[in-house]
């Protein structure tokens, strides 16, 4: 019953395929956008209208679904806050944005239900396309699912120099690409390969572009499902950009490969085409093997027709042209000075393989574990990491942190495309893929930066690893002092009391002091008068990662990572 709904819905979209293009009815929908310096993100629990009868309950960020573009200019101090009025404890990860690992929002920094965090970071990305999810460790799918995810556009003097369409929401398109499965109530049932295509969150969308170039942002916001973008092939169609900023210059495509976390940016000449209308499909079943979505990758359900076939993502229909249409590509779009392979400092190796039972998958063999630091890399670093895919499913990797280039695929250089900067690679089976990166600001021995599949089931399962980036001077030292946000906690990790100081700089007081488990419960309460240094009898808490949170007057909070000895 359930079942028979959804895919009802698709045989639809593949009709469609097949020419009943009448199916995109819904216009997309564009998110809005928030500029700084200040970026106050709501998370809540919320309800939309995917389908005629009942609504879908969702999770929405300042929206009912996905929540709004956030964009940040290079060079900017912002000042988030987040808020989660979720029931559930979420994080907040600004997926490949170069920032400290407290404003990271990785699995190590909570935001319970009905708290407030806000990071305060420098905006120091080359203009492109990231995005922000929530990243608790075992419940990122879930709750990426359920709606909470969000696009990124940063901007930069020189992207802004250069002759490229860039008005948002008119030769500048924000795509983002989901899989939805629903149930008979129209609930969203947690797939891993859902069978229902949601672009923006837009069922059967179209989009009206004008007849001249046409920019597209495309983002994987899937779980599992990787898609083989097909554009029109009797139009120009480049890509320009890859995840972490634009390439060195346009290169000609017909289709992009995009695995989930993944971004790339194209340009489509519609100059002429006022009138037509185009299918916007995932060519899915040329996909290679082991890929999931394509052949002989992990599918869904049996008969999800999204698994191993082409299927239409939305339909453009082009409209006249805007005054000032941008009509030609620059040749050259940036210049990149790479770190060189003659000043590599280190080489690791990430072999992705299984437990003995064939799932979950692992890295290293190693099940990823809050408390165990994997990797220590030492700062101004260059190193060297080989992905070795020993599974017949692949995997895409992501590493925080930093933005990495591709030094070798099977031996050979990386396909132009591949060449840029990146921070998601997919790794296929048998895939020995190297990368070069620099690992060039943010010590903190306490709290990691992640390395994952970002495959979320993948990940939530273990899918997973975590690195600290260290002084030279710092590696083995037992005493470090966690910072956040003005305050300052010492020893850490702790054996029998800690010590939270406030900074002199900093204005705030400690009214109330509360010491979390990793799963955001408190175990101890504290309040104070006006206090600007308080210490904690830490000695009866059984080893292990825990969460300072304080709190001052006016009810600002911060959280501080302790590791209790
Ligand atoms: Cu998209 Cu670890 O993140
Ligand atoms: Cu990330
Ligand atoms: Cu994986």
């Amino acid at each position: 019953m359930k079942f028979a709904k959804s895919s009802f819905l698709l045989l639809s979209l593949t009709l469609a395929f097949a020419g009943l293009r009448a199916q995109f009815l819904n216009p997309l929908f564009i998110p809005d956008t928030l500029t700084g310096p200040v970026f106050n993100l709501t998370l809540a629990p919320s309800y939309v209208n995917f389908l005629a009868g009942d609504s879908t309950v969702t999770h929405g960020i300042n929206q009912p679904y996905l929540g709004p573009t956030l964009i940040f200019q290079r060079g900017d101090t912002v000042q988030m806050h987040v808020t989660n009025n979720l029931t559930d404890t979420t994080t907040m990860h600004w997926h490949g944005m170069h920032v400290a690992p407290e404003d990271d929002g990785g699995p190590h920094t909570f935001i319970p239900p009905n708290t407030t965090w806000s990071p305060s970071f420098v905006i120091d990305d080359e203009a492109t396309t990231h995005w922000y999810h929530p990243h608790l460790h075992g419940h990122t799918a879930e709750q990426v699912y359920k709606g909470a995810a969000g696009m990124i556009i940063v901007r930069d003097a020189h992207e802004a120099s250069l002759n490229l369409p860039r008005t948002y929401g008119v030769d500048d398109f924000p795509i983002i690409i989901q899989d939805k499965s629903f149930d008979a109530t129209n609930q969203l049932i947690f797939a891993a390969m859902a069978d229902t295509i949601a672009i923006n969150g837009t069922l059967g969308a179209f989009l009206s572009v004008p007849a001249q170039m046409v920019r597209f942002r495309l983002l994987n916001g899937s779980n599992q499902r990787v898609y083989n973008v097909g554009f029109p092939t009797n139009l120009p169609v480049f890509q320009i950009a890859s995840d972490g900023g634009l390439l060195e210059a346009p290169v000609p495509v017909n289709t992009v490969l995009l695995a989930p976390g993944e971004r790339a940016q194209v340009v489509v000449n519609f100059g002429g085409q006022n009138g037509n209308n185009y299918p916007f499909p995932s060519l899915n079943s040329t996909m290679p093997p082991g890929i999931s979505g394509g052949p002989g990758g992990p599918g869904g359900l049996p008969g999800n027709p999204l698994d191993s076939a082409d299927f239409i993502l939305m339909e453009f229909r082009v409209n006249p042209q805007t005054p000032n249409p941008v009509t030609s590509l620059p040749t050259s779009l940036n210049t990149y000075v790479k770190p060189s392979l003659s000043n590599v400092d280190r080489t690791r190796i990430k072999i992705m393989d299984a437990d003995p039972n064939g799932f979950p998958y692992y890295i290293n063999s190693t099940p990823f574990n809050h408390m165990v630091i994997n990797d220590t890399v030492i700062k101004d670093n260059i190193e060297v990491w080989t992905l070795i895919n020993t599974t017949d499913v692949a995997h895409p990797f992501h590493i925080h942190d930093i933005q990495f280039y591709i030094t070798e695929l099977n031996g050979s250089p990386p396909p132009a495309p591949m060449a840029g900067r990146k921070d998601v690679v997919l790794v296929q089976p048998g895939d020995t893929i190297s990368f070069i990166g620099e690992f060039t600001d943010f010590v903190d021995s306490v709290i990691p930066y992640m390395y994952h599949c970002h495959n979320l089931f993948h990940e939530d399962a273990g899918m997973m690893g975590q690195f600290i980036v260290v002084e030279a001077s710092w590696v083995g030292r037992e005493k470090e002092i966690a910072r956040a946000n003005g305050y300052k906690l010492y020893p850490n990790p702790a054996r029998d009391r800690v010590r939270l100081e406030v900074n002199a700089d900093h204005g705030g007081t400690i009214h109330q002091l509360e010491v979390l488990d990793i799963q955001g419960k408190a175990l101890m309460r504290q309040q104070y008068q006006s206090a600007r240094e308080a210490s904690l009898d830490v000695s009866g808490l059984t080893p292990g990662m825990y969460l300072l949170r304080v709190q001052d007057e006016s009810g600002q909070t911060a959280t501080l990572r302790m590791l209790k000895r």
